[in-house]
């Protein structure tokens, strides 16, 4: 996932004019938006293409023979084949359409796990993992009477992958799940080793992508993953929709998730069948016009180029990490620049993270703070929490330095 070379830089103040969002003042200041790994904001490419898709083309999809149904209906399965596209999946019928990686998440723990796992079986997570893809393991896992097992972090923040070997002699391992991209560090993970261990132990691997998808060319071929979740609200796009990708052959064997609507081929008092791929999980009315602001806005990420997105954002993290390193009693938490996307998380000496936040609001910064659903990793730490500065394509460095001038006066108020 390296940066090519001769990737040709984003120019961030001229994108930043795409975002309405930024013209506004907030508490008189301008806005410093530092919270784009929590949920990004939206061009107006996408807001205008959603308004004008209700305007004009909106009706309910599939079961329509008039013009609007059939509208809408190229509308979200041309945004399925640019989602296939965007993650160079095999096949658009492995694109199923949820509301979010969360979903897409819960949709292969129940349907995949919930079948598959027993006793004697292992599900393995790492210590780094968001809940969404950490809690319906571990929720799976035990009530199917099956280990759920955490790879721990070492001291330089890196899944320590040195108890493979124990957990391959004492389980039948049937899941490996970790994301690619950590929302509380930022770390980007090689997970190529981990993959090919999943694989030797004849285990599925399962990526999470909700974070990776926003900032680097995610390719599910590549990966050589199974299953692969992303939300479109952290990409540019609106809330309510997400993708799961999934080898079509494991999705056709899976049992559905949702039963109703839609998802069926006949339903009989005696015996209900079920939909073709994608349909199967795709019970009830789908997020229609939400798909369709999805693929407008995968379409302006490729043309910002998705290289330039991820060099954009080592650029303003090594910024970043140099900056609040000024900061004193400042600790920074994650790996080196060049192996992190767009994310630092740092705690002030003695001042609560949700303090920080709130005085940072004052200046018109909009950072997180909190345990950002990863309290496993918190626990790690030692921290009940941190404060998290997140950037995007939209991120220019006078945004950092308005955070830096507000920490500074953070010290102030808790002098
Ligand atoms: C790494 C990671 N995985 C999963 C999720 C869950 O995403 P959503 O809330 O859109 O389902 C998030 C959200 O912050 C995330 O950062």
């Amino acid at each position: 996932m390296a940066v090519r070379a001769g990737t040709k830089a984003l120019d961030a103040r001229t994108l930043r004019a795409d975002f309405p969002i930024f013209e506004q003042l907030i508490h008189g200041r301008p806005l410093a938006y530092l919270d784009s790994a929590n949920s990004s904001q939206k061009p107006r490419q996408v807001l205008d293409a959603m308004t004008e898709f209700y305007s004009t083309s909106y009706a309910n999809v599939h079961r329509a023979v008039h013009v609007l149904g059939e509208r809408a209906t190229a509308g979200l399965e041309g945004a399925r084949e640019k989602v296939r596209a965007f993650l160079n999946a095999p096949d658009v019928r492995e694109i199923v359409f949820v509301r979010n990686a969360t979903e897409a998440l819960n949709l292969v723990a129940y349907s995949w796990g919930g079948n598959n796992l027993g006793p004697g079986d292992a599900v393995v997570v790492t210590e780094l993992e968001h809940h969404s893809n950490f809690v319906p393991w571990q929720y799976i896992a035990r009530r199917n009477g099956a280990e759920f097992t955490m790879l721990p972090l070492d001291e330089n923040g890196d899944v320590d992958l040195s108890g493979l070997d124990e957990i391959a002699r004492n389980f039948n391992v049937k899941v490996v799940a970790t994301n690619l991209v950590s929302n509380s560090l930022g770390t980007i993970h090689d997970v190529g080793p981990l993959v090919r261990w999943a694989h030797e132990q004849g285990a599925i691997f399962v990526c999470d992508a909700a974070q990776a998808a926003p900032h680097l060319t995610v390719d599910v071929q590549a990966l050589d993953c199974d299953f692969l979740a992303i939300s479109g609200h952290k990409m540019c796009g609106p809330s309510g929709i997400g993708a799961l990708w999934g080898r079509a052959e494991l999705l056709e064997s899976m049992e559905p998730f949702l039963l109703g609507g839609h998802m069926i081929n006949s339903v009989r008092y005696e015996k209900t069948t079920w939909g073709e791929l994608p349909h199967k999980f795709e019970a009830g009315t789908s997020p229609i016009a939400e798909a369709y602001g999805l693929g407008v806005a995968i379409d302006y990420l490729r043309g910002v180029g998705l290289d330039a997105i991820e060099a954009h954002e080592h650029e303003l993290a090594a910024y970043a990490l140099g900056r609040l390193s000024e900061v004193p009693g400042i600790t920074l938490y994650g790996p080196p620049a060049e192996r992190r996307a767009g994310v630092v998380s740092f705690n002030m000496d003695g001042i609560h993270p949700h303090d920080v936040a709130q005085i940072l609001d004052m200046q018109g910064v909009a950072i997180r703070a909190g345990h950002h659903c990863c309290q496993p990793l918190m626990h790690k730490l030692g921290v009940a929490a941190t404060n998290r500065a997140s950037f995007y394509l939209y991120t220019v460095q006078e945004e950092i330095d308005q955070l830096v001038d507000g920490l500074h006066a953070v010290k102030k108020v808790f002098a």
